[in-house]
């Protein structure tokens, strides 16, 4: 088996590779990425030598260098997007680029290639927020409510999956997944920003009043998911997958991870202004994966969180540097914020 991984040197992707690498020695990943920012090839050093393993940089809007790593391809597994809530409050643009024609550029170069099956990962932001008091969850009939940049980009090109499967038969899935976290994770993002913090004996974060909720999916357990979708998952489907514990407030996650660290809290939060548009509460139903293919979260958060805090601690030559730069940006936009907030 051939595939073509987009974006695969990023967090998920490069978790992805490894994973499938490991469990499927014998196929061949190309890891097709342009290496923005999110990018790292360090990522994925433990395969980069394996004859199994090729890296293409390239860029998923461009229609000639996608034809040319597709050339072949058995599978696509499109990750590459670009995928930070803050970033595409700043600037949108190159979330329309990269997620919405980005997207199709790859739909249209896997018709007329023949790709037997084209795996889009996109995210439960499409359905918008939940009310904060209430049992509902996202499943795969929630209609479509995206409310920040980032999420509609990622709901227009879900749409355009759909469209090519049921307007020109490509075989295409789809899984609309909660936040992930573990290892590799960018640390512009709220865990390993945490985490990061901490280990420089920085404050942790919070927005607003921390009652946000979220639902977390340890990214090994995503990957068991696509692998299963993959392999078992029906044409034309799409599968919501999340994380085993619901409704954990953001300020309860950082009080997991201060108790990780044998922090007191009282003098490791700190309250910022909130992001425009935040989302309130979001909450996965994944008995469809789970009753169709037998998926189901291996990691519980405190377990998920437990071997994140480690990795990040061992490997600080990974996040040193992108952590200076990280937080450059976001001195920008608290101070931003906070003037917009004086302006009001
Ligand atoms: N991280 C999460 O919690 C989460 C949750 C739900 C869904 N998702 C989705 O999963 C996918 C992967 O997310 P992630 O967190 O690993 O993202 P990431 O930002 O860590 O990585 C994105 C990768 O895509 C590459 N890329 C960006 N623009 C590109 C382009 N034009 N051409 C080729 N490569 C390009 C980047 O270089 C990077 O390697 C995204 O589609 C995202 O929307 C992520």
């Amino acid at each position: 088996m051939k595939i073509l991984v987009t974006g695969g040197a990023g967090f998920i992707g490069s978790n992805f590779i490894r994973f499938w690498l490991h469990r499927h020695p014998k196929d061949e990943i190309i890891n097709f990425d342009k290496l923005t920012y999110a990018g790292n090839l360090a990522n994925l050093k433990e395969v980069a030598d394996s004859p199994h393993y090729h890296f293409v940089k390239g860029d998923i809007t461009n229609p000639q260098e996608v034809r040319k790593a597709m050339e072949g391809v058995d599978w696509v597994v499109h990750f590459a997007a670009e995928s930070h809530v803050d970033r595409s409050l700043e600037d949108p643009t190159v979330f329309i680029d990269t997620n919405i024609k980005g997207t199709y550029v790859l739909l249209k170069a896997a018709l007329e290639l023949g790709v037997k099956r084209f795996h889009h990962i996109s995210t439960d932001e499409v359905y918008g927020a939940l009310p904060l008091e209430g049992e509902e969850k996202f499943n795969e009939k929630t209609s479509y409510h995206p409310r920040s940049p980032y999420s509609a980009s990622k709901a227009a090109a879900d749409h355009f999956v759909l469209a090519f499967y049921h307007s020109f038969g490509l075989p295409v899935t789809i899984t609309n997944c909660s936040n992930n976290y573990g290892p590799y994770q960018h640390p512009e993002k709220f865990i390993p920003r945490m985490i990061t913090n901490l280990i420089l004996g920085k404050k942790i974060p919070i927005y607003g009043d921390g009652r946000y909720v979220r639902d977390w999916l340890y990214v090994e357990d995503h990957c068991r998911a696509i692998e299963l979708v993959l392999t078992e998952g029906k044409i034309g489907e799409v599968y919501c997958v999340g994380g085993k514990e619901k409704d954990v407030t953001n300020l309860q996650l950082a009080k997991m991870i201060l108790k990780i660290f044998g922090r007191k809290e009282e003098e490791w939060l700190e309250f910022v202004p909130d992001r425009p548009g935040h989302d309130r509460r979001y909450a996965v139903d994944w008995r469809k994966i789970n009753q169709e293919l037998g998926w189901q979260p291996q990691y519980s958060l405190e377990e998920g969180l437990q071997k994140t805090v480690a990795w990040y601690q061992e490997n600080e030559w990974w996040w040193r540097d992108t952590k200076k730069e990280t937080e450059k940006f976001y001195q920008r936009l608290t101070e931003r914020r906070k003037s917009n907030v004086k302006n009001n």
